[in-house]
């Protein structure tokens, strides 16, 4: 059974901690504090730093971790996410930015903006 303790986050206060030896993740709807692993984690330092900061559960799968790293993880949860502060995707800021060129450039096809 995982023991951490009983402790809700928010977002902004889980993504201070995004240095070296002040390293804390994001994955499944909890948060790890994993600054005393860093230097042992088989994927390096480094891919904990980029996955500060923001929801690191597609990182953390995409890698296909083994079970091993899986019950490890439970020694480094120190709590929960509050979901309602964790920002939205970067997916649908382009989707919206997609959606704002196509709009743009069919008003320029159809003639917005001409000076005639
Ligand atoms: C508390 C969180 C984490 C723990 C305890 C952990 C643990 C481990 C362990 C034990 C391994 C060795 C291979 C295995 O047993 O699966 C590993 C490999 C690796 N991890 Fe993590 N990891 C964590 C988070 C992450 C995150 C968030 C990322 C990506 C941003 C990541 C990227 C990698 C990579 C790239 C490897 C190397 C895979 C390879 O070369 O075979 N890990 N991790």
């Amino acid at each position: 059974m995982a023991s951490y303790p009983n402790k809700v986050y928010g977002f902004e206060e889980v993504s201070r901690h995004n240095r070296d030896k002040d390293c804390w993740l994001v994955i499944s709807g909890k948060v790890y504090d994993v600054s005393s692993f860093m230097e042992d984690h088989p994927g390096g330092e480094e891919v904990f730093l980029s996955a500060t900061g923001k929801d690191a559960t597609k990182d953390f799968e995409d890698v296909g971790h083994s079970g091993v790293a899986m019950e490890m993880m439970d020694g480094y949860c120190i709590g929960e996410i509050d979901a309602t502060t964790v920002p939205v995707k970067r997916n649908y800021v382009l989707w919206f930015v997609f959606a704002a060129v196509n709009c743009c450039s069919s008003a320029i096809a159809n003639g917005a903006g001409s000076k005639n």
